[in-house]
């Protein structure tokens, strides 16, 4: 088949003005006459024009001269629906018209009278017509119920208006990086199939060779903008149309449109209810460090609900290997509800310790220190203590001892600022270990120091005691604070960075 358009194609043009050009020329007997063209009808008139014998309609229209045939396209779209992100395509309504002048149909010399000559498909298969493919179809299709919806009118000077409903699905090769606030480039391409660029040419009418109508309604998009491009393929390497060898460069049009992504729908579904869902993680630090079934229950339950909700979101997306703006988004969330269990796992930890631990000062890193390395803070105010021995006994008692000394206490409710003065380092082996008694007893003691703290100036040397108790709930009272503030800060550069890059 390929061979033999070739044939029809080639010959001709090579050798048809001594062969097959010759032939029609010839007077044949059995060509119908067109002349009183008006008194035929259409079909009558147009079987004549078109007959065999006078008409090649494989053959170009321009084959006698050699000219550049041109074909002026032009778009009415009904209809554009992008499909679902994972399938990477979307689906077109479109009434397509091609415009181009074959002037073995001018007619106007034998039938001055008509001014139309149309037909639906049974014109199609009479005259030449262009095929053009779209080079990035997925399917397509000619739409029409009873028969196809092609139309097909002539004009005397030879001038044929083709137009024809389609539907095609077309490959979009979307870039998610920015989902779920990306904007989309997607494109119709349609290139010639047959001809190359020296024979056809292809050309989007000069005004408003796209448009669109004004009922259409993008559910998940807006549209942007559009625009139309002429272009040219490089035949011989794209494809191997007519045999490979023999391609050239083909004419190509394209009609791109921009799509931005609504973002409505996924911030009321996705990005709201994971704000809420961290907020709620935040929970735990509010409950005591002691309380591991509601702390773990309420760590693993936000876990579970944020990574439910971020799964059902992610099957609508294609499998793309590059990190997508929802997956920063996912991985934050789930950062910092993991980071919420694992403070939980921490405080939880410290409260369990037996030791009361020394502070030069209270403060987050002398906190942190001691209660990450206790060993090694342990020595390092041995070795101060050493140092300078002459240490003032004062007495002070910090802020965080008269909240937390006044909250009603349950026998695993022990949280104490125990304030002690060190006489001499001798005495520091001794204050390891302290039983429960012990430490109420210090308690007692610290009430009286509250009011005695303000005689006594405090020292430059003045070590704190703190329970374990009491620096859990100082991290956790910490960590009301700095989680909100780490996700408000988050957010901050999330947003900023979508929407300003
Ligand atoms: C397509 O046309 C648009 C606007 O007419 C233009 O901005 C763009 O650069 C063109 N693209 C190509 C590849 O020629
Ligand atoms: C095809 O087009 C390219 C440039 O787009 C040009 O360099 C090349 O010579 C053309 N090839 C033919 C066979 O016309
Ligand atoms: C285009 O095709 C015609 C015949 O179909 C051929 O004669 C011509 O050389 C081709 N042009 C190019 C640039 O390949």
């Amino acid at each position: 088949m390929m061979n033999l358009n070739i044939l029809f194609c080639v010959i001709p043009l090579f050798f048809g003005k001594s062969t097959l050009g010759q032939k029609s020329k010839d007077p044949l007997l059995e060509c119908p006459s067109l002349e009183k063209g008006d008194t035929y009808t259409q079909s009558e008139f147009l079987s004549r024009l078109a007959h065999e014998c006078r008409y090649d309609r494989l053959l170009l229209p321009t084959y006698q001269t050699g000219d550049v045939v041109f074909v002026h396209a032009s778009a009415y779209v009904y209809f554009i629906q992008p499909a679902e992100a994972h399938d990477l395509n979307f689906k077109l309504h479109f009434l397509l018209q091609l415009r181009w002048t074959d002037p073995r149909l001018a007619y106007a010399l034998y039938s001055p009278e008509r001014t139309k000559i149309i037909g639906e498909s049974d014109l199609r298969s009479r005259v030449w017509i262009p095929h053009l493919y779209m080079s990035n179809e997925q399917s397509s299709s000619l739409m029409g119920t009873d028969s196809k919806d092609v139309l097909i009118s002539i004009a005397p000077d030879g001038e044929v208006l083709f137009s024809r409903r389609m539907q095609a699905v077309l490959y979009c090769w979307m870039n998610l990086q920015k989902f779920p606030f990306d904007v989309q480039k997607c494109s119709m391409n349609l290139e010639s199939w047959k001809y190359n660029a020296s024979i056809l040419r292809l050309m989007w009418e000069k005004d408003n060779p796209v448009r669109l109508s004004s009922e259409l309604h993008l559910t998940e998009y807006s549209l942007l903008d559009y625009w139309t491009n002429e272009s040219v393929v490089r035949g011989d390497i794209v494809n191997m149309r007519l045999g490979g060898g023999r391609s050239g460069n083909y004419s190509a049009l394209k009609f791109t449109f921009k799509l931005g992504r609504e973002v409505g729908y996924y911030l009321m579904d996705y990005f709201i209810p994971s704000m809420m869902i961290v907020a709620m993680s935040w929970v735990t630090f509010w409950l005591q460090a002691d309380a591991s079934a509601p702390r773990i229950t309420l760590g693993t339950s936000t876990m579970l609900s944020f990574i439910t909700l971020a799964s059902s979101q992610a099957k609508t997306l294609p499998k793309v290997s590059y990190i997508k703006a929802s997956e920063i988004w996912f991985l934050a969330c789930t950062g910092f509800i993991f980071s919420a269990l694992v403070e939980f796992a921490f405080v939880n930890t410290i409260w369990r310790r037996k030791k009361v631990v020394n502070l030069k000062k209270v403060n987050s890193k002398y906190i942190l220190k001691s209660t990450l390395t206790p060993r090694l803070a342990r020595k390092e105010m041995q070795k101060e203590l050493q140092s300078s021995p002459q240490l003032s006994k004062s007495r002070s008692c910090s802020s965080l001892n008269q909240e937390t000394s006044s909250d009603p206490a349950g026998p695993g409710f022990n949280n104490y600022l125990t304030v002690h003065s060190f006489p001499s380092a001798l005495n520091l082996p001794t204050i390891t270990t302290q039983s429960y008694d012990e430490l109420v007893r210090s308690d007692r003691r610290n009430h009286n120091c509250a009011s005695e703290g303000s005689d006594e100036p405090p020292k430059n040397h003045t070590w704190t005691q703190m329970t374990p108790q009491e620096i859990a709930t100082w991290i956790d009272k910490r960590s009301r604070v700095l989680f909100p503030l780490l996700f408000v800060f988050f957010n901050i550069i999330y947003w900023t960075f979508v929407y300003c890059l």
